[in-house]
């Protein structure tokens, strides 16, 4: 059934009280609110309410097998998610939240077995953003929140991509602009031998391994197949926009930029995300440019809002560099090349 959606403007660094006291309402009645977090905007519902979270997956139009994060104000609230809490967690936890890292942990029996897929862990994080930290405590519930998009599109960085997206599914939006970030969490599992990264995302790999010398991390590509159930996250299609994807990679500048112009000869709209050397080698063509910005935290920053804005703009084909996969590059590389579905063409 389709909701009256009601946006609120908040400032991002110190939310109005009023709305944050609207949206913690509609949380605790069981509704959808959608937020900023410093990563991208969440979806979401009170994570002890299992019919809420199931309205977060009708929404989203996401497969049941694919399990939500779990946000938290404080640590007293970890307790609540979550048990068999190993010392490395705390640590982490100290170290990094809030922050854009999520831990998979064991989780408590209070958490519905929707949220999780039926898994017996549970994905959490304290998000660092104002906006996110009222709500949690207006609403004084762990708040359950995948990213805010309809299912397999890019995520959204802005309220105006949630409106897109979900626009008369959820009760409430709370516009708190841009998300800083740009990209979503990193997500390190703590219920292995071993800490696994199962997401690259805001908190780099290089400054975790810092903390966590016996770090492992396998980028997993699961392409459709009914047969399985892909592990969570592992989908080798994500974050498409409409508009195919194809990424160019190679040590060769002249040799990447020669296949990526027989490419874009292929094609009627064709769409380039690029970095500021990209966009001069193309200038003399006459296609649509999304700037990706001078460095890695730039380019996560406009990642999801540049392939929206090339589908806005009806290209059949979006083209873009592979990133060097340092820093943030690494989560822009894996975004990417899940938004390509693979097409990935090496020179
Ligand atoms: O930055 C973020 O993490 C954002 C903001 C809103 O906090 N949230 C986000 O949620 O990206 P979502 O649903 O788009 O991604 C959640 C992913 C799942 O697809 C899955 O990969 C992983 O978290 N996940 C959740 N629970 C898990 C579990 N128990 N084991 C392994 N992976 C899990
Ligand atoms: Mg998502």
């Amino acid at each position: 059934m389709a909701k009256r959606t009601r946006v609120i403007r908040v400032d991002p660094d110190a939310p109005q009280v009023a709305a944050i006291a609207i949206a913690g309402r509609a949380i605790r009645a069981g509704g959808l609110v959608a937020f900023p977090t410093e990563t991208v905007y969440g979806l979401g519902a009170n994570a002890f309410d299992a019919a809420a979270v199931a309205a977060i997956f009708a929404a989203k139009g996401r497969p049941a097998h694919d399990p939500l994060i779990v946000h938290i104000a404080h640590m007293d609230q970890l307790t609540q998610v979550a048990r068999q809490i190993p010392p490395l967690a705390a640590d982490l936890a100290r170290r990094y939240w809030p922050g854009p890292l999520t831990l998979v942990l064991k989780k408590s029996e209070r958490v519905p077995a929707n949220l999780t897929a039926g898994l017996d862990t549970v994905a959490v994080r304290l998000p660092d953003h104002a906006v996110a930290l009222a709500l949690l405590q207006a609403a004084a519930v762990p708040i359950a929140a995948p990213s805010a998009n309809q299912f397999s599109r890019p995520s959204p960085t802005s309220a105006q991509h949630v409106i897109d997206d979900l626009r008369e599914r959820v009760d409430v939006v709370l516009d708190g602009g841009a998300t800083p970030i740009g990209v979503e969490s990193t997500i390190l599992s703590l219920v292995d031998e071993r800490p696994r990264v199962l997401r690259p995302g805001g908190i780099v790999v290089e400054a975790l391994r810092a903390s966590v010398p016996d770090l492992a991390y396998e980028p997993i590509f699961f392409a459709e197949d009914d047969n399985a159930a892909p592990a969570p996250g592992t989908m080798l299609r994500h974050y498409s926009p409409r508009a195919r994807v194809i990424l160019f990679s190679g040590e060769d500048d002249a040799e990447v930029y020669a296949a990526m112009r027989a490419e874009i000869a292929r094609h009627e709209g064709v769409g380039l995300l690029a970095c500021a050397a990209d966009a001069a080698e193309f200038a003399d063509l006459d296609i649509a440019v999304e700037r990706l910005g001078a460095n890695a935290d730039e380019a996560a920053r406009r990642l999801f809002a540049a392939l929206r804005a090339l589908d806005q703009q009806g290209m059949d084909c979006i083209l873009a560099r592979a990133p060097a996969k340092a820093g943030l590059g690494l989560a822009v590389w894996d975004r990417l090349l899940r938004a390509a579905v693979g097409s990935l063409v090496v020179v």
